[in-house]
C-alpha cells in the first residue's frame, strides 16, 4: 500500500513524503526581484510545516520582464548570496527547495505599457489585452539561455532543482497553444514544433547544471480551448518526449487558471478552479501510466484518502499544494499527525490579489 508519507523520488532528489507545496506567487520580494527577511521567514514557516519540498513562486529570468509585482527574480548572478540564504534555512528545516522559472509574456497586467512584451507570435490576449511583440530567432535564443542561466544560478545558490513553468497561459504555455502560436518557422506549425522552446530550454538547463541536477516541469493537461489550444493529446505526446530526455518530475495542472481583474478599481483575481477534489486526477492518471518519470498532480488535493486512493489505483507518485499551505503552512504535519483532518482552506481564491497574497481567513484573524 502505498502511502502519502512514504519516502519518495524526483529523479535525483529525494523527498521525505509525497507533499510539495505548489508555487505560489506571494509578492513580497522587492522592486526587482530581491529576497528579504519576510521571504526568509515564510519559507522556514513552511519548511517547519512538513512538505518534503518547496517550489518556489515564479522567478522572472529577464530583467526587462516581470509578470507579476514583487515577485522572485533570477536573472543575474547578484540573486546567488541571497538565494544560499533562502535554501540554507529550507535545508535546516528539512525541507528542499525549487526554483520555479517563468517567462510571463503576454498574461499580464503589471507595468504593461513600459516594456516590451515579447509572445511566439503578436496575438492579442483577451484576459489582459496585452498585444505582444512576435520574437525575432534570436529573442527565442535569448530566453533559452536566460532560462539555463537562471537555472545554473540556482544550482549555485544550493536550489535542489528547477522547474520550468509552461503551464497557466505564461509564455511556453503559449509557444504550445496553436492559437498563441502562429509561427511557420522551427518554433512553430507541428504539435513538435510548437514544443521545441521547452525542449531547447530543457538541453540549455542541462548543459549547464550537473547531469543529474532535476529539472521539472509544470504543464496544463489541457487549455480547454478545444482544438485551438494545448490539447490533452498533445500534452500526453510531449511528456513521453520529456520523459525520454530525461525529466525529473511533471507536475500537471490545466488552465487557463485566473480570471482578469473586473475593472481597474477592482483588481482582485478570482481563481475559477473547479470545486471538487484533485480535479485534474483523471489526466494525470493516464500521463503517469505513459511515463516512468514521477508525475505530481496540482489542483483541489484536499483529502488524504482521496490522494491515498490515487496513489494506489493509479501511477501518481506525488502532490502538490498551494492555497492550503496559504492558509495553513503546517498542513502537511497536521495530516501525519491525523489523517483526517480538513484542511481549513475553502478554495474561495480570495488570497490572489495584486496586493500580495494572504488567506482571508488569516485575514479576518489577525483583524
Ligand atoms: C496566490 C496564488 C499564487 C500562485 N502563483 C503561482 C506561481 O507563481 N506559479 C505557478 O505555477 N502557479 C501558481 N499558482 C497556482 C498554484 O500553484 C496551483 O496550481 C493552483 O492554485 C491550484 O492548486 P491548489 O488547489 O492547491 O491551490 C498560484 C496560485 C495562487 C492561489
Amino acid at each position: 500500500m502505498k502511502e502519502l508519507f512514504d519516502v519518495t523520488r524526483l529523479g535525483n532528489l529525494e523527498l521525505k513524503n509525497r507533499c510539495l507545496r505548489a508555487a505560489t506567487w506571494e509578492g513580497i520580494a522587492e522592486e526587482k526581484g530581491q529576497i528579504n527577511d519576510q521571504t526568509l521567514a515564510l519559507y522556514a514557516d513552511l519548511a517547519r510545516g512538513g512538505a518534503a519540498a518547496l517550489i518556489t513562486g515564479y522567478a522572472f529570468v529577464l530583467e526587462e520582464e516581470q509578470p507579476s509585482p514583487k515577485m522572485f527574480g533570477a536573472y543575474n548572478d547578484t540573486f546567488i548570496d541571497a538565494y544560499k540564504s533562502l535554501t540554507d534555512i529550507v535545508h535546516e528545516n528539512d525541507s528542499k527547495i525549487v526554483l520555479q522559472l517563468v517567462y510571463g509574456g503576454s498574461f499580464t497586467w503589471f507595468n504593461t505599457e513600459s516594456r516590451v512584451i515579447w509572445g511566439p507570435s503578436a496575438v492579442t490576449n483577451k484576459i489582459s489585452g496585452v498585444t505582444p511583440h512576435e520574437m525575432t530567432p534570436l529573442d527565442i535564443q535569448t530566453l533559452i539561455n536566460a532560462f539555463g542561466d537562471a537555472a545554473r544560478r540556482a544550482m549555485e545558490s544550493g536550489f535542489d532543482g528547477v522547474e520550468m513553468h509552461a503551464g497557466h497561459g505564461y509564455l511556453l504555455n503559449q509557444f504550445l497553444s496553436p492559437f498563441f502560436n502562429r509561427r511557420e518557422d522551427v518554433f512553430g506549425g507541428s504539435s513538435e514544433k510548437r514544443a521545441r522552446i521547452i525542449f531547447d530550454i530543457f538541453e540549455n538547463i542541462r548543459k549547464k547544471t550537473a547531469p543529474d541536477f532535476p529539472i521539472l516541469i509544470k504543464l496544463n493537461c489541457s487549455d480547454f480551448m478545444g482544438t485551438k489550444g494545448f490539447t490533452f493529446e498533445e500534452c500526453l505526446a510531449l511528456c513521453k518526449k520529456l520523459d525520454t530526455l530525461g525529466i525529473a518530475g511533471i507536475e500537471i495542472s490545466g488552465g487557463p487558471v485566473f480570471r482578469a481583474p473586473k475593472t481597474e478599481k477592482e483588481p482582485t483575481l478570482e481563481v475559477t478552479l473547479p470545486a471538487q477534489d484533485s480535479y485534474f486526477s483523471e489526466y494525470a492518471r493516464v500521463i503517469a501510466e505513459a511515463v516512468s518519470a514521477p508525475v505530481i498532480l496540482v489542483g483541489g488535493n484536499r483529502s488524504v484518502e482521496t490522494m491515498e486512493n490515487l496513489l494506489n489505483e493509479t501511477e501518481i507518485s506525488c502532490f502538490s499544494f498551494s492555497r492550503p499551505l496559504l492558509c495553513e503552512p503546517d498542513l502537511i504535519n497536521k495530516w501525519k499527525a491525523d489523517k483526517s483532518v480538513k484542511p481549513r482552506c475553502t478554495s474561495c481564491g480570495q488570497c490572489f490579489t495584486l496586493d500580495g497574497n494572504n488567506c482571508i481567513q488569516n485575514r479576518e484573524k489577525a483583524a
